[in-house]
């Protein structure tokens, strides 16, 4: 008889631990997904997200009402579903997974030239601001420094720390002075990550990826990164609020300026051979929707995706396209229009 109940005995506690498991696991995940409802609930009425525009799925302002409207049914979440934020983060982990698993095709090697390393520590940076800049614009990263966003990363109670980045100047007559001006720079104020790839229009891509580099390498605590370009002019204080405002729903995403269904500019007559973009290097009509790189911003942890997921993807010139729009598509990151990232250069 003994013998018999011990088996039973240990099965039923078992099933016990396993019950006991699964509840709290379920109640976990409906707790989480309750609080998550409640504070996308409370961003649209802050109105973070345009509204103008309505055709399902092709902003952030319907598919956040929609997801909401639904949320109180339980059900019907089918045409928003990509934005439901459980889902999606569900979607980009699985996206993120299979991604993962493909080969590097683009390897970013580039030595630095110059490097901070210990610009993060210094600030216990919370959000880390990250400025594309040529080298020779010696006078907007001055300015950069003295406005706006330099006096809010100056105050300590900010948490946040301002970089540039740049690549190597082209060889030109010049190439000597200017590095030893960036020089100057590094020294006087630390803040200039310089990597060795050549700093030509054409190469913004590589100059995009630097940033996302640098970032998960040397900056591994922060919670957020903006991208703001070195002639941008931006409300800081407003757009930190809204991306740690949509942090508390999303899980991984990119704030910023959308646009939907843009076609590549195929014409190469002078007026347009900047931006032409040939068949061979893109295909497709259109590119995914993505958001202009002029300012953006992303949890680090969606940086750390798009990182690995721009070494395993084919190369567009164009960084933004790129990064927020064929980079993000593959991994399934919400790309959400917001109002307060509107900017002019
Ligand atoms: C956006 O929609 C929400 C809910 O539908 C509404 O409360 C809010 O006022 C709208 N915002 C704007 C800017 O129209
Ligand atoms: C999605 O849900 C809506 C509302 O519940 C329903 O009217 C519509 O038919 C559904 N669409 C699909 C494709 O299932
Ligand atoms: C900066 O960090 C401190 C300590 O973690 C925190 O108390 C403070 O609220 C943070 N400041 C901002 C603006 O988030
Ligand atoms: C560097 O600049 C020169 C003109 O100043 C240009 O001809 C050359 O193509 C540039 N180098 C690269 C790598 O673009
Ligand atoms: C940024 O926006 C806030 C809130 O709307 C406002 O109080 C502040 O004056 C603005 N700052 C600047 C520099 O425009
Ligand atoms: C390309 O742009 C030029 C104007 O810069 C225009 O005259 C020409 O017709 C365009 N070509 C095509 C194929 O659209
Ligand atoms: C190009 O179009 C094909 C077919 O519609 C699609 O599978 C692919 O993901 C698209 N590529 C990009 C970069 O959007
Ligand atoms: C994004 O928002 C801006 C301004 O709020 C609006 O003009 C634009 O049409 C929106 N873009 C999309 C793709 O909805």
């Amino acid at each position: 008889m003994r013998r018999l109940q011990k088996p039973k005995l240990l099965f039923a506690i078992v099933l016990l631990i396993s019950v006991s498991l699964y509840l709290a696991l379920f109640f976990n995940i409906k707790t989480t997904y309750r609080e998550r409802m409640h504070a996308l609930e409370l961003l649209l009425k802050e109105r973070l997200f345009d509204n103008a525009t309505t055709a399902p799925g092709q902003n952030a302002a319907s598919f956040v009402a929609s997801t909401v409207s639904t949320s109180t049914s339980h059900s019907a979440m089918n045409t928003t579903k990509a934005y439901d934020p459980i889902q999606a983060a569900l979607a980009t982990e699985r996206a993120a997974a299979e991604l993962l698993r493909q080969p590097v095709v683009n390897f970013h090697d580039y030595e630095y030239l110059r490097n901070p390393v210990g610009a993060c520590e210094v600030s216990e940076t919370e959000v880390l601001f990250v400025v594309p800049t040529a080298p020779r614009n010696f006078e907007r990263r001055k300015r950069v420094r003295a406005g706006i966003l330099g006096k809010y990363v100056s105050a300590p109670s900010n948490n946040a720390t301002l970089l540039f980045f740049a690549g190597a100047p082209n060889c030109t007559e010049s190439t000597p002075k200017i590095q030893s001006h960036l020089d100057d720079e590094f020294r006087t104020y630390g803040d200039l990550v310089q990597e060795s790839f050549v700093d030509v229009y054409t190469n913004i891509r590589l100059k995009a990826v630097s940033m996302l580099r640098w970032a998960v390498t040397y900056c591994k605590h922060a919670k957020y990164v903006i991208r703001t370009d070195d002639d941008v002019m931006v409300n800081v204080s407003r757009i930190v609020s809204a991306l740690k405002r949509t942090g508390t729903v999303y899980t991984d995403f990119i704030l910023g300026n959308r646009k939907d269904g843009w076609t590549p500019v195929r014409n190469t007559s002078e007026d347009y051979l900047k931006y032409a973009v040939s068949e061979e290097e893109y295909p497709n009509s259109t590119y995914p929707r993505f958001a202009l790189g002029g300012l953006l911003g992303y949890p680090l942890s969606t940086v750390t995706l798009l990182y690995q997921a721009a070494l395993r993807t084919k190369p567009l010139w164009l960084d933004d396209v790129y990064i927020t729009g064929i980079c993000a598509s593959r991994l399934k990151v919400p790309v959400l229009n917001d109002t307060e990232f509107v900017f002019q250069h």
